[in-house]
């Protein structure tokens, strides 16, 4: 019963882990039912609980100890944090993906070394030792690194026909104003999509994700839309964009802009921005500082890589005099299945 048992949990938290390859509802369902397996896995193995503190404390008891609190942890952050996406409940301010990934990391080190305990009969000394450490050491560079690495090699296609076509609503007027890395940037043809991880494709036209999201809410609210365009180029390459927002943030460089919208007879502007380095990119600061919006309501929606709002929304509170009014994230590979959130996001906007 036992070992049915194990091998099930083995195979559906691989199965879980191919979340790329299956509905979120398969994968939502999948761990649900890992969830259970484990606490009856925790359950047919109590015995282990009762003789936690007792008897002597050797170095490999100690890693056993800390692997299956570490596996604890994780599967418990998992719950939460899947829960989350799931939208089983709501907190926002939360980066639930990115912990999400991280305790995916931090189980599946902390199961391969519960694994290798047991397997510790055959294998012995030295290399037991070694190969826990390695894995600890992988499960902390995982847990941080995973995020950033999904955002840099994490290619999206999509179908921009298909997200602009769709429902439409009868909303007050509003002008969009968003900031992308496309149409800032010259591509050269020949870049490859997956170098530029922030980009989506539509065959072999780039789109911006902040683009893509401004281009959807135009589509929903026939509203006005007005793209920040700096008089300076991005590199086309993704790393080298990084480091040159990283210079103009070290700097205090403000990115001089092409021109300004006409912003006298809005109200509400939805400004759709990327995250960048956990804030507000420079040439949307920039935006805000030369626009007088005193009196105007701003609704942020914040494009990222697992950084969620980040600290933008502080820094947009800083550069303006407007109202700073219910924020939406949207983890940029979501993009291509967010229509239904913003649409109802937009419901606001109805008379
Ligand atoms: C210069 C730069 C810095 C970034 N910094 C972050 C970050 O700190 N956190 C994060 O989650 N994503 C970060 N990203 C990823 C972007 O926020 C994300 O890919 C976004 O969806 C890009 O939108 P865009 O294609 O409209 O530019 C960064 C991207 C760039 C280019």
């Amino acid at each position: 019963m036992k070992k049915f048992l194990d091998s099930a949990l083995l195979i559906l938290f691989f199965v879980g882990l191919s979340s790329n390859f299956m509905s979120a509802k398969i994968h939502e369902a999948a761990g649900i039912i890992f969830l259970v397996g484990v606490i009856a896995h925790n359950v047919l193995n109590r015995g282990y609980y009762k003789n936690f503190l007792r008897g002597k404390f050797n170095r490999r008891r100690l890693v056993n100890h800390a692997t299956i609190i570490l596996f604890a942890a994780g599967v418990v952050a998992l719950a939460i944090s899947g829960a989350a996406l799931a939208k089983y409940f709501s907190a926002p301010e939360m980066n639930w993906r990115s912990i999400h990934l991280g305790a995916v990391i931090a189980s599946t080190i902390a199961l391969f070394v519960h694994i290798l305990i047991h397997a510790a009969r055959y294998v012995k000394g030295k290399i037991f030792y070694a190969a826990s450490i390695t894995a600890f050491i992988l499960a902390v560079g995982a847990i941080f690194g995973l995020p950033y690495l999904d955002r840099w090699f994490h290619k999206v296609e999509v179908n921009r026909a298909e997200i602009l076509h769709g429902e439409k609503l009868n909303v007050e007027k509003i002008l969009i104003v968003y900031f992308s890395r496309v149409g800032n940037t010259n591509f050269p043809a020949e870049v490859d999509a997956v170098s530029g991880a922030s980009l989506m494709l539509d065959g072999k036209e780039k789109i911006g994700n902040a683009q893509m999201i401004a281009e959807f809410v135009q589509s929903v609210t026939g509203g006005e839309i007005f793209e920040i365009q700096t008089e300076k180029i991005y590199p086309a390459d993704y790393g080298e964009t990084v480091q040159v927002a990283k210079e103009e943030f070290s700097n205090g460089e403000l990115p001089a802009l092409k021109n300004l919208p006409e912003v006298e007879s809005f109200d509400k502007i939805i400004l759709i921005y990327p995250l960048w380095w956990s804030t507000l990119p420079k040439p949307v600061e920039n935006f805000l500082r030369s626009c007088d919006l005193t009196d105007k309501k701003i609704f942020p929606i914040v494009t990222h890589g697992g950084g969620g709002f980040g600290e933008s929304i502080d820094a947009l509170k800083n550069f303006t005099r407007a109202e700073i009014s219910e924020p939406l994230e949207i983890y940029s590979s979501d993009i291509p299945s967010a229509r239904k959130i913003i649409f109802e996001h937009l419901k606001k906007f109805t008379p």
